[in-house]
């Protein structure tokens, strides 16, 4: 694999900034909080930090719809801050990227408001205003975060009796962009290269495989009790999607040496050479292929996906096979979409014990994938899901529709709640746990969403004193990874499926002119037998979750939930 982009070389950190570290006690966080903790983040060893969005938002979705893509929110801070943040970052080897949220924008964003009071203003065609029949809206498609995606406006009736509608994949509050105008498309990019102006390394591309739409806007086959369909047939990976992507590139990204990594659910593996290949869209994409191996894709939380380990291990494979063969992959356990992976990989009664060994498993398992790995804020200290008793405590859009779509289904509450607790955004969005006191060293005031309990257990303040912690497992594998004689084959390697012929394993290896290092995961909690007879001598153990490893002739006794990285020599 080629050396040649600064990129492949990073740690990222991703940080929700409304719950990372609040510097003003107000019980939100923001920017200066980020500034502060830096030393910690520089001692776990991450090198590049993807921040969510910070601009000014009225925040229906928190920051993922923008009101002012110049100016940054009151309640994160100032550009100032920013600024200040940017150059301390520099000062310890860290580079910042920022959230690009450009399929919509805010409803209150001056675009919207102007289209809104004006039908004849040029900003009408900035968004995708549409006639319905009567009052039937233009299509029958859900949204993201449930109902229709359109929107009706008031008063604006023909003289048939047919009223006016805008469209919004995801909240009503985040009207959608029209990418087919080409103004549309100019002002946007001034928008990325003024960022990218100001110091920042890249851009995490928010939603970008939905800004093209399927021009006919058709109906679809009903498939929900609210008499709708599921859009993202004509709206997400649209055929000609292309174009809108290549003009981005070229107009912005390609004339700096900055890093972009996109969101692109579901696009299907023939395309990933367009999108990630030698002149790609984008430095690399994230691959839900395997992240969201819990859900099925109409995205509904009440319709689970059961899995196997096989299964995820083939996928997996799947998945670094062909990023390997196109370009450069972007590994990762957890977002601030995802509920925590100790719990999406292994459900949700795991005791405090396990949920140790396995939250270094599932290290072990993504962090030396082919790809620059996205450790997200608290998956280094194996917090896990955050149970919730009743729907009113929690915040995110999305969970408070799953629920109330899950009881028109017909499910009962408790059945709901379960459900929504299983797969909550708000499961990763909780205040990061920085000590044992007090909401957890989050802020002194109360936070703006109920801390996870767990902060009294699993924290930054104990665990960076216990060499046994999940935290510093995360020490080692990313100084394993930056810093050892293995880094080269850690980072550039071939990536190779292992078949050790068990279901319950998943095992790889990276191997290039000098090494060749294998990981093994047991995912199962009992011990499982493995022959590497014919294969390889395992020569020296890297790094591994429990340590004492039973090797006799080459057979491995790997008790519950063990996992190791070691060097091997071929037989
Ligand atoms: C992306 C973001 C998510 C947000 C949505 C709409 O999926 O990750 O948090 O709600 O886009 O912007
Ligand atoms: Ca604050």
């Amino acid at each position: 694999m080629s050396k040649n982009k600064w990129w492949k070389r990073e740690v990222a950190y991703q940080i929700y900034p409304k719950s990372f570290y609040d510097s003003n006690n107000d019980g939100i966080g923001d920017i200066n909080g980020i500034t502060r903790k830096l030393d910690y983040l520089s001692d776990l060893g991450v090198t590049l930090l993807w921040i969510c969005p910070i601009f000014k938002s009225p925040m229906d979705d928190n920051g993922y719809d923008i009101s002012d893509y110049y100016d940054i929110a009151p309640e994160f801070g100032t550009l100032e801050d920013l600024d200040n943040l940017i150059n301390e970052a520099k000062k310890k080897n860290i580079k910042i990227i920022l959230d690009l949220v450009i399929n919509h924008t805010s409803d209150e964003h001056e675009w919207f408001q102007e289209a809104l009071k004006n039908p004849e203003s040029k900003y009408r065609d900035y968004y995708i205003f549409k006639r319905g029949k009567k009052d039937v809206p233009p299509t029958n498609w859900r949204g993201h975060f449930g109902g229709s995606v359109w929107e009706k406006v008031e008063g604006e009736k023909d003289k048939d009796g047919n009223e006016m509608y805008y469209l919004h994949l995801f909240s009503k509050k985040q009207p959608d962009l029209n990418w087919e105008n080409p103004e549309v498309r100019k002002e946007l990019y001034k928008i990325v290269n003024f960022w990218l102006t100001k110091g920042i390394a890249g851009f995490r591309v928010d939603a970008i495989n939905s800004i093209k739409k399927d021009q006919r806007y058709l109906d679809l086959p009903v498939d929900g009790e609210d008499g709708l369909a599921f859009n993202i047939k004509y709206t997400l990976n649209q055929p000609g999607i292309e174009e809108f992507l290549d003009e981005l590139r070229n107009e912005t990204f390609k004339k700096y040496d900055c890093v972009t990594v996109a969101e692109t659910p579901l696009l299907e593996y023939e395309r990933y050479d367009k999108f990630i290949g030698e002149n790609g869209f984008f430095s690399m994409i994230f691959d839900f292929n395997y992240a969201e191996i819990d859900m099925k894709d109409d995205g509904a939380y009440f319709n689970r996906n059961d899995f196997t380990v096989k299964e995820l291990r083939e996928k997996i494979f799947d998945s670094q096979l062909i990023i390997q063969k196109y370009g450069w992959g972007a590994p990762f356990l957890e977002n601030h979409d995802s509920p925590r992976s100790i719990d999406k990989y292994f459900g949700d009664n795991i005791n405090d014990e396990d949920a140790v060994t396995i939250s270094k498993l599932l290290g072990n398992l993504f962090f030396f994938l082919q790809g620059t790995p996205f450790i997200y804020q608290g998956q280094e200290l194996g917090i896990n899901n955050f149970k919730r008793t009743s729907i009113e405590d929690f915040d995110d859009i999305a969970s408070k529709d799953q629920y109330y779509r899950a009881l028109k289904e017909g499910f009962s509450s408790e059945e709901a709640l379960y459900y929504v607790n299983r797969r909550s955004r708000d499961n990763t969005r909780t205040p990061f746990h920085w000590d044992s006191s007090e909401n957890g060293g989050f802020s002194r005031a109360i936070p703006w969403i109920k801390m996870n309990e767990s902060y009294k257990k699993v924290n930054v303040e104990m665990e960076i004193e216990d060499k046994n912690s999940v935290l510093s497992h995360y020490k080692k594998m990313i100084e394993l990874r930056q810093k050892s004689k293995y880094s080269d084959c850690l980072i550039y390697g071939e990536f190779v499926p292992l078949d050790l012929k068990n279901d319950e394993i998943i095992a790889y290896s990276r191997k290039d002119n000098n090494y060749e290092l294998i990981c093994i995961n047991n995912f199962s909690s009992k011990s499982q037998e493995v022959d590497l007879k014919d294969k390889f001598s395992v020569k020296e153990i890297l790094i591994a979750n429990i340590e004492d490893i039973q090797i006799k002739e080459n057979r491995i006794n790997l008790k519950p939930y063990q996992s190791f990285v070691a060097k091997v020599e071929k037989l």
